[in-house]
C-alpha cells in the first residue's frame, strides 16, 4: 500500500481485478467508502446490506462516479436475523465464485434502551459480533477457495474500554448501550485476532486482519442512539462524532480498512486505525491492541460461546 504523494489525505489501492469482495453495512458511512474504492480498483463488489432500496442506491453512486469501475450488486443481508445471514450466504454458496475479501463492516451503536436480534441476542452483539461470525463461517468455503482471502473486521477505539463478560454477552443482568457496543466492537478484535490464529494452525490461505475507523463522521452518531426513540438528540458521546477538528469524513475512514483488505505488506492477525492524534484522525497506520483483547481464555470462551449461539460452526 502506498500513499499517494502530494495527496496526504489518501492512499493508492492496488489494482484487485478478478476478485470478489463482500462489503457488509455499504449504504452509507464507511462501507460505502470502502466497496466504492474497492470497485474502483476493478473488483467485484456485493453490497450486503438489509435495506435493498438503500443498497441500490448506494450502487448507483457507486457506477454513476466510477466509470470502468469493477462490476457492483445488491443482496440482501440483514445481521439481526441468522435466517438472513444463512439466506445471504446460501446464495453466494449457490453462485459457487470464491470470495477474496470480505470486509464486516456493518454496525450499530449507543441504543439507548436493550433491544434484541430475531433470535434474542442483544442487538450490538448479537448484529455488530454474532451476525459476521455466523457470516464468515458460513463464507469459509468460498473464502478457502480464494487464492489468498482475507476477512476484515471493523472494530473501535471503544474496544479499549470495553470488556468480554463471558457470563452475560447478551447484557441480560445489566445493560447499559455504549457498554454494549464497546463489548461487541472488542468482540471483532478478539475474533480476528482468533481467526488469524485458527487459519494459521489449519493451514487455510486466509489473512484475518482488524481495522478501525478512529472518530469519523457517520449515521452511526445517530442512528443507534435514536432507536425507539420517535424525536430528538442522540446522546452526547454520539454528538461528539459529528465535531470536524477531532472526527474525519468517511472517505477518510475506511482508509484503515482498505489497507487490511488490500495493502500489499499486510500480514494476518493485524489491526490498522488512523495513524494521528489519539487514533481518531489521519492516515492509516499499524494500530495498538488493547493488551486484554489478547486473553486467550476469554477469546476462546467468546468463540465457543458464538458457535453455540448462532450454530455456526468453523472447521477446526
Ligand atoms: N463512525 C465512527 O467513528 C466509527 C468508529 C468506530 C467504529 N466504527 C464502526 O464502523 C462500522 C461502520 O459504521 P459507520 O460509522 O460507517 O456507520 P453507518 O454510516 O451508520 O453505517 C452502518 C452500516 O451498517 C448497516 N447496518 C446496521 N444494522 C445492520 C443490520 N442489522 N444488518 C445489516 N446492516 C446493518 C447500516 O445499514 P442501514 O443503511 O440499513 O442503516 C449501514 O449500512 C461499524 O461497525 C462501526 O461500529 C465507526
Amino acid at each position: 500500500m502506498t500513499w499517494i504523494a502530494g495527496r496526504e489525505r489518501d492512499i493508492a489501492v492496488p489494482d484487485q481485478s478478478g476478485r470478489l469482495a463482500v462489503v457488509t453495512g455499504a449504504t452509507s458511512g464507511i462501507g460505502y467508502h470502502t466497496a466504492r474504492r474497492l470497485a474502483l480498483a476493478g473488483a467485484e463488489v456485493v453490497l450486503a446490506v438489509r435495506d435493498t432500496a438503500r443498497g441500490e442506491s448506494a450502487a448507483a453512486r457507486i457506477r454513476s462516479n466510477a466509470p470502468g469501475a469493477g462490476p457492483v450488486s445488491v443482496a440482501r443481508l440483514d445481521l439481526a436475523s441468522l435466517a438472513s445471514v444463512r439466506g445471504f450466504a446460501a446464495g453466494l454458496l449457490e453462485r459457487g465464485t470464491a470470495v477474496d475479501i470480505l470486509v464486516n463492516n456493518a454496525g450499530v451503536m449507543a441504543v439507548p434502551v436493550r433491544r434484541t436480534t430475531e433470535d434474542g441476542f442483544e442487538l450490538q452483539f448479537g448484529t455488530n459480533h454474532l451476525g459476521h461470525f455466523a457470516l464468515t463461517g458460513l463464507l469459509l468455503p468460498l473464502l478457502r477457495e480464494a487464492r489468498a482471502a482475507r476477512v476484515v473486521s471493523v472494530s473501535s477505539v471503544s474496544a479499549w474500554l470495553a470488556r468480554l463478560d463471558l457470563d452475560d454477552l447478551n447484557s441480560e443482568r445489566r445493560y447499559n448501550g455504549w457498554q454494549a457496543y464497546g463489548q461487541s466492537k472488542l468482540a471483532n478484535l478478539v475474533f480476528a485476532l482468533e481467526l488469524h490464529r485458527l487459519a494459521f494452525r489449519q493451514g487455510w490461505p486466509l489473512r484475518s486482519i482488524a481495522a478501525h475507523p478512529g472518530a469519523t463522521r457517520t449515521n452511526l452518531a445517530t442512528s443507534g442512539p435514536l432507536i425507539g426513540r420517535r424525536s430528538g438528540l442522540p446522546n452526547f458521546p454520539a454528538l461528539a462524532m459529528s465535531v470536524p477538528v477531532v472526527t474525519q469524513d468517511a472517505a477518510r475512514g475506511a482508509l484503515p480498512s482498505l489497507v487490511a483488505a488490500t495493502g500489499v505488506r499486510v500480514a494476518g492477525g493485524a489491526y490498522y486505525g488512523p495513524g494521528g492524534p489519539f487514533g481518531l484522525t489521519g492516515l492509516p497506520a499499524a494500530a495498538r491492541v488493547p493488551s486484554h483483547a489478547t486473553d486467550r481464555a476469554k477469546a476462546e470462551g467468546l468463540w465457543e460461546a458464538s458457535e453455540r449461539l448462532t450454530g455456526v460452526a468453523f472447521t477446526r
